[in-house]
């Protein structure tokens, strides 16, 4: 039997009402679909419509036309076996560090055992903040505090992990570092990754396929399958064929589409 993908859209249509009572049309039949462990980027201008697909396959928010659907089952409520990175990191600022990391549990079970601190502990560690357990949230930096929802969305090893721009407050040279570890995590614990950024190179090293989107009402313009062997290190950024990828994906990002 064939298993179905992990995430799939079905000709979704999403509709706002804005503060005037005046329609945004934010998606425009957007279909595509992600197999199981696969990692996928997703890259368009802003306000295409990005973080409202991710919202959608969290059952954050339900389609106005046509269906999301994961394994095979329309999204009908967020569900535990989806881990989330937010754009804008969605933290307890009052509680201390290992405690929002742990937050999921405590939600889910009602306490945390020894064995959740400690996994949380590496997870700190793993994105650089081992020393700050203790810390409270609004003593961190903005980057700071994403790693904190990095760390988060990893804790219960979720099978989908959705990514809004996950590394966009993190300066260059820690944002190359923690693209590697999502690779590290993600080979060594593989999951379906859904990851949306504005960064063309983010996007080529990470994914195996990339979604290029139109300007709002977002749909698929381009899908870009890349063809770099992994692991992928610092020699697959100056692979030729790289750049040549990133200039394509960059004149398709930056051209309008041809009126029908
Ligand atoms: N709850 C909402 N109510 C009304 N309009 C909304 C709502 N959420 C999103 N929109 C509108 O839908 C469109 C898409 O928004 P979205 O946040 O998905 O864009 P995006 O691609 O993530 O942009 P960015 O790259 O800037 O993060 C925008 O025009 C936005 O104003
Ligand atoms: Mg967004």
């Amino acid at each position: 039997m064939n298993m179905p993908p992990a995430i799939s859209f079905d000709a979704v249509e999403q509709v706002f009402t804005g503060n005037d009572g005046a329609p945004i049309h934010a998606l425009s039949d957007l279909s595509f679909s992600v197999a199981r462990h696969e990692f996928v980027s997703v890259l368009g201008p802003s306000g295409c419509g990005k973080s409202t697909l991710l919202r959608l396959v969290a059952g954050l928010i339900a389609p106005t036309g046509g269906s999301v659907s994961i394994f095979g089952y329309p999204v009908q409520e967020p569900r535990d076996e989806i881990g989330i990175v937010f754009q804008k990191p969605t933290l307890l600022p009052w509680y201390t560090v290992i405690n929002n990391v742990t937050f999921p549990m405590r939600h889910k079970y009602g306490r945390v055992q020894a064995k959740d601190t400690a996994r949380a502990l590496q997870l700190l560690d793993l994105v650089g903040l081992a020393d700050f357990a203790d810390k409270r949230i609004d003593e961190l930096s903005g980057g700071m505090q994403q790693r904190v929802g990095i760390a988060r969305a990893l804790l219960l090893d979720p099978d989908i992990l959705l990514m809004d721009e996950p590394f966009s407050a993190l300066d260059a040279l820690t944002r190359d570092e923690m693209s590697f570890e999502l690779l590290r995590i993600w080979r060594d614990r593989p999951k379906t990754v859904l990851f949306i950024t504005h960064s063309i190179p983010e996007a080529l090293l990470l994914s195996d396929r990339i979604l290029v989107m139109s300007e709002r009402p977002g749909s698929i313009r381009e899908e870009i399958k890349v063809p770099f062997e992994r692991p992928r290190t610092l020699e697959t950024l100056g692979d030729p064929e790289f750049t040549r990828l990133a200039n394509h994906i960059r004149s398709t990002l930056f051209s309008k589409p041809v009126a029908a």
